[in-house]
């Protein structure tokens, strides 16, 4: 087995994907995003620092070679940004991007607003940042991508077409819309201009580079409950968040993938639509939310919370391959008292065997639940020091709760984490990477 190790959020996202790839790099050459776009948020801290990424691989903090893959789907004005807070930070930036990932235009963020008005209750509640009319446009042969960007000359007929096709849609619903096609092709051929110099052909790279023994982390976007083929379709996102999605989103064969890690948070956040079996609506969970902070880093939208749910996490751990498990957040159940995990899901009197992917299904189901013991308030030089002693310094009944997620997922957990910062972090496997 390869060397290299992918990073999968093993619910719907938030579960703290960023502040381990980060952490993983300190020992890897290269951190390559292969999914999503800026829907997603990863957020590290280090350092005393605190990284807000979106597009930008989670390697950056440490001045890694980061690749946005050709899975991905790129608004070229936000990687611009995220490139300009790196340089006001002084870092290093090598970055390579796909010639192959395909952009996003103003027409899909408009798009992405009309279909889910029209989408009514089966409305998934996106960011608004055009991800799905994008990767719907790729699927359907006319989207356009980083290569036609950085060539104006085939952009302009592209983007003329594309642009025909999206305004008699777009005035289906909203006859008075309208945008100055000369000024978005202006616009965008800037944009094409100052990537330029990033615009490789990624597959060719990372397949040469791997071979001649670099590490690689793979960062996934979004959570694997999110995803258009294994999640919660239709309240889901329009890429693979799995691992699943590495190799075509990359164009790395399976067998070089190597490890693969799932983050399990040690509660449950949703944001957006879409049913959440373990959700709570009490001070409890208005605390969870306080605690942890769940607030989405793109939207700003307060995150739905719930109990841990070890029934949709042990299917992530089926679909995904998952070697080892990170358990994340849990010093934000502090002072939650009892803490409840759900173990599995009852339908009409019975137990199911395997997690039910139709939501019209999971909506009927009850989770079953497990009843802990929490652990007491702590502040956050506290939790420091405990990441500092080891794993033995920790609360008894915080220790209770994580050999009951090891043992009810049977699978080992190679870290776990007790704050935002890299080093509030306890390793378990030090083989791990
Ligand atoms: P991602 O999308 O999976 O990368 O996760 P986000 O960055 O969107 O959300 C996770 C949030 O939890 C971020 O604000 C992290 O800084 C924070 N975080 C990560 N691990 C821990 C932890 O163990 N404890 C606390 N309190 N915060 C954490
Ligand atoms: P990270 O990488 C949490 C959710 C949206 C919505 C659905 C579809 O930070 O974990 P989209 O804009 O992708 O069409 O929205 O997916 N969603 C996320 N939720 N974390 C994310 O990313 C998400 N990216 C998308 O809220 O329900
Ligand atoms: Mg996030």
């Amino acid at each position: 087995m390869s060397d290299n190790i992918a990073v999968i959020g093993l619910s719907w996202g938030d579960e703290g994907k960023g502040k381990f790839v980060d952490y993983l790099a300190q020992k890897a050459d290269i951190v390559v995003r292969y999914n999503g776009g800026n829907n997603a948020g990863h957020t590290i801290e280090a350092n005393g620092i605190k990284y807000k990424f979106k597009l930008i691989p989670s390697g950056a903090p440490l001045e890694k070679e980061c690749i946005i893959a050709n899975g991905c789907v790129v608004d070229p004005k936000v990687l611009l940004e995220e490139i300009d807070n790196l340089k006001k930070l002084d870092k290093k930036i090598n970055l390579k991007l796909s010639s192959t990932a395909h952009v996003i235009f103003p027409f899909h963020r408009v798009l992405d607003g009309l279909e889910e008005e029209l989408k009514g209750k089966y409305s998934a509640g996106t960011t608004k940042r055009g991800i799905g009319p994008t990767y719907s446009d790729k699927a359907a042969r006319w989207g356009l991508r980083i290569f036609d960007l950085i060539n104006p000359e085939i952009l302009k007929p592209k983007l003329e077409k594309l642009y025909h096709i999206k305004k008699n849609l777009i005035r289906v619903y909203d006859p008075t819309w309208d945008v100055d096609i000369d000024s978005i092709f202006e616009e965008y051929k800037s944009y094409g201009e100052q990537l330029k110099p990033y615009v490789i052909d990624t597959a060719y790279y990372l397949n040469k580079v791997l071979d001649s023994g670099k590490k690689v982390v793979f960062e996934a976007a979004q959570g694997n409950l999110l995803g258009i083929d294994h999640g919660c379709y239709p309240y889901g996102t329009s890429s693979n968040p799995n691992a699943l999605g590495i190799t075509a989103g990359t164009g790395i064969p399976p067998k070089k993938i190597g490890k693969v890690i799932g983050i399990v948070k040690a509660y449950t956040s949703r944001v957006g639509n879409g049913f959440f079996p373990t959700e709570l609506f009490n001070n409890t969970s208005e605390k969870i939310r306080e605690q942890g902070n769940e607030y989405g880093t793109v939207t700003g939208r307060s995150r739905r919370v719930g109990w841990i749910d070890l029934f949709n996490i042990k299917y992530g751990i089926m679909i995904n391959g998952i070697d080892k498990i990170v358990i994340t957040l849990l010093d934000a159940l502090q002072e939650i008292n009892p803490i409840k995990m759900c173990t599995a899901y009852e339908l009409d009197g019975k137990i199911l065997e395997s997690w039910p992917i139709q939501h019209e299904i999971i909506e009927k189901c009850k989770p079953i639940y497990r009843t802990f013991e929490g652990w007491e308030e702590l502040t956050r030089d506290k939790w420091l020091e405990i990441a500092l002693k080891g794993y033995d310094s920790l609360p008894d009944t915080m220790k209770v709760y994580i050999q009951a997620i090891k043992d009810e997922l049977q699978t080992d957990i190679a870290m776990i984490s007790i704050g935002p910062d890299r080093t509030e972090t306890i390793v378990l496997d030090e083989n791990i990477f």
